[in-house]
């Protein structure tokens, strides 16, 4: 029986992971912030064997309880905007590092990264740059991990293409970018 602890596993894409795993027959621990809702969430959706375990990637012996044990690690966790002490700094590179290190501490045998497309630790964007430098720091403290780099993710319960239709529904007219043709309006374009 595999464990497999989920950094995230209550978001857009950590939910779906969630419940593939299971499917699957791992063993599976949910570790995010809001554990209460975090347990009735995955009871709603029938996945009452799935463990949900409070876990901060900021706090260091949240995460070292958080992947004790386990097989395998995934870091699904989002900071889009920062707020607070929630900064991209501490989520995508401190939080980053201190999962990757936990795990690779915890004798973890795998560990995936999940950052974003366009990740460079020399952008100009400092979520871009905290994206880049969270994958160095990543690599460095867990030599095999899996890093991937995902474009923007749709479907239903997704913040791009949900919060459009949302806005189109209450909206007595939508303004559409470049009058809304394919490959926007570009009158020089050939
Ligand atoms: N969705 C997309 O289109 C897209 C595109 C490119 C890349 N990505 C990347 O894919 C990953 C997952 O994105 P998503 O859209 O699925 O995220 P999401 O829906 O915003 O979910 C974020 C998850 O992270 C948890 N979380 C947030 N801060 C945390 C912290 N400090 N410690 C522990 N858990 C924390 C949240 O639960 P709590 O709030 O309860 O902690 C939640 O389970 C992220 O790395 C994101 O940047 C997503």
């Amino acid at each position: 029986m595999t464990t497999v602890s989920v950094f995230g596993g209550t978001g857009f894409l950590g939910r779906r992971l969630v419940r593939r795993l299971a499917a699957e027959g791992a063993t599976v621990r949910v570790a995010v912030r809001r554990s209460d809702r975090a347990q009735s969430a995955l009871r709603a959706a029938g996945l009452e064997q799935v463990v949900v375990c409070g876990a901060d990637v900021r706090d260091q012996a949240s995460v070292a309880a958080a992947v004790a044990g386990a097989d395998a690690v995934v870091n699904a966790v989002s900071a889009y905007v920062e707020k607070g002490d929630v900064t991209f700094e501490s989520v995508h590179e401190r939080g980053a590092g201190t999962v990757a290190r936990e795990a690779a501490a915890a004798g973890v045998a795998r560990l995936v990264l999940v950052s974003g497309i366009g990740a460079d630790s020399e952008s100009a964007s400092p979520y871009i740059r905290a994206r880049g430098r969270g994958e160095l720091i990543v690599r460095q403290e867990f030599p095999g991990a899996t890093i991937v780099r995902p474009g923007a993710m749709f479907g239903p319960g997704d913040a791009l293409f949900g919060t459009l239709a949302n806005i189109a529904r209450v909206l007595p007219v939508v303004p559409l970018i470049g009058g809304g043709r394919r490959g926007g309006h570009r009158p020089h374009a050939r």
